[in-house]
């Protein structure tokens, strides 16, 4: 494919963000938005709001910002809706969240209130820690799929949508191996028909957003639109998905560490990470199920940055492990530790230690925000299937089968701000730059 070959549908109209799960990340981002459109705050962590990128030859001396250079959704031209097992609407769910200052609440409650979410597809089995009694009833899994696809285009019609998109904020589920009503959509389709207690609520939510053809993003590590079913679905319909699980803070440090670590061939012994936090995100994470699913995109970051068959001798022995305590005093403000026993020539011992006293949600609210423009900018461009050049959002990136997923937070953004020049016919930048010394020839 040539950049010619690309026609990008303009961003007119208004874009509808829906958000199953109404908790400390989304109505951060709801409020944060507000607060934008209101100029009482500044969009801080969004690289569609504030990035900006080198265009041509670093002789040339040209950038732009990304919002001018590709054709994004207009902040003022976006509007949200959702889904919850509590009917809070965004502002009283905003302040039982507590992640935001009263006094900047109060000047976005109007925008808040107004976001009421809609009755959840809820499964006790999969969430064990929290219940809640706003959620749909049905005879069957695809009863339940149908409502939501009702309420999906109900939404996009009572709004005067033009666009929609998905971005999972719901909780983390419990840990599931793939199963075989995961592997065609054919089965999927069945299992829905026949209540196979094998298919997650998040599953549910995935199937009825691809059906309608809304562009689907999963922030949690929820094993989602990561089975081949419904990763099947998105092709054959041509709808655009990314997952798995915001890069937010421990993760976020050591998908910056740990490439460092490993370009100048320092070995690795042990990564010891853990940490405190008080939200509801940590309070389902006390389930050692919904914890299980969490480890596992945890762990395997470090796994796949280090490539432990390729370098045996420095990294084939890691001892890995994360915990996550839920410690209520701590609300959203989570605090990390983590302890890295790293050797270096002649196997000298050394340790980095990194205490991160970081805030969850305001670290995840510009996340769902560039996900959600992006994967509108996807659609818009009719790349469907998985999005890898939104690997940069994700501690456990979406790959195409039998690729390893790229987990360098560097070389994601590279991936990232290379898919937006091949989009507006800019050479795309590789940093071989022998023509600056006539080694090589322009
Ligand atoms: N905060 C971060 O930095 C971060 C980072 C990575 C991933 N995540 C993931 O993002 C998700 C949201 O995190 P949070 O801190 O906002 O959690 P939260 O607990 O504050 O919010 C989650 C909301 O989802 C609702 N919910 C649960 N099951 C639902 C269902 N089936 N349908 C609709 N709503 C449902 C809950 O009632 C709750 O209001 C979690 O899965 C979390 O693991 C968060």
């Amino acid at each position: 494919m040539t950049k010619t070959d690309v026609s990008i549908a303009p961003a007119t109209g208004k874009l509808g963000i829906l958000l199953p799960g109404m908790g400390a990340v989304s109505t951060t981002f709801i409020a944060g938005i507000a607060a934008v459109n209101k100029g009482i705050a500044e969009p801080i962590g969004s690289l569609t709001q504030m990035g900006r990128m080198r265009l041509g030859k670093r002789s040339e001396n040209r950038s732009a910002t990304l919002k001018e250079f590709v054709p994004l959704a207009d902040l003022k031209n976006v509007c949200f809706g959702g889904w919850d097992i509590f009917s809070d609407n965004a502002f009283e769910a905003a302040s039982k969240a507590k992640v935001l200052e009263n006094e900047l609440l109060q000047q976005v409650k109007p925008e808040l209130s107004q976001v009421k979410p809609m009755p959840a597809v809820f499964d006790p089995n999969y969430i064990t820690q929290i219940t809640g009694e706003y959620v749909k009833k049905g005879h069957t899994k695809m009863d339940l799929a149908e409502q939501l696809r009702e309420d999906i285009r109900n939404f996009k019609k009572n709004n005067g949508c033009d666009r929609l998109v998905m971005v999972w904020c719901a909780s983390t589920e419990r840990y599931t191996e793939p199963a075989p009503c995961h592997q065609t959509i054919q089965a999927f389709e069945q299992g829905l028909r026949d209540n196979d207690p094998l298919i997650a609520p998040s599953q549910i939510y995935t199937y009825a957003a691809l059906k309608e053809r809304v562009p689907y993003a999963n922030g949690s590590p929820n094993r989602s639109v990561e089975i081949p079913a419904l990763q099947e679905l998105a092709k054959e319909l041509r709808v655009a998905i990314c997952g798995s699980d915001f890069k937010t803070g421990q993760t976020f440090m050591k998908t910056l560490l740990a490439p460092g670590l490993k370009s100048r061939l320092l070995g690795l012994s042990g990564w010891y990470s853990t940490n405190i936090l008080g939200n509801r995100d940590g309070e389902v994470l006390a389930d050692p199920g919904s914890f299980k699913t969490k480890e596992v995109s945890k762990l395997s970051v470090l796994e796949q940055i280090l490539e432990p068959d390729t370098y045996p001798s420095l990294y084939g022995k890691v001892h890995h492990q994360v915990q996550i305590n839920y410690y209520p005093p701590r609300g959203d403000n989570k605090e990390g530790w983590d302890n890295i026993d790293i050797f270096g020539w002649l196997g000298y011992p050394m340790q980095i230690k990194v205490n991160f006293l970081c805030r969850d949600s305001i670290l995840a609210a510009p996340i769902v925000l560039d996900l959600a423009l992006f994967m509108d900018l996807a659609q818009r461009c009719n790349f469907y299937g998985i999005q890898e050049w939104l690997s940069f959002y994700f501690k456990s990136p979406l790959a195409a089968p039998g690729l390893k997923p790229e987990h360098d937070l560097q070389v994601q953004l590279l991936k990232l701000h290379n898919t937006l020049r091949f989009l507006g016919g800019e050479e795309l930048i590789n940093h071989l730059g022998l023509t600056y010394y006539g080694i090589v020839e322009e």
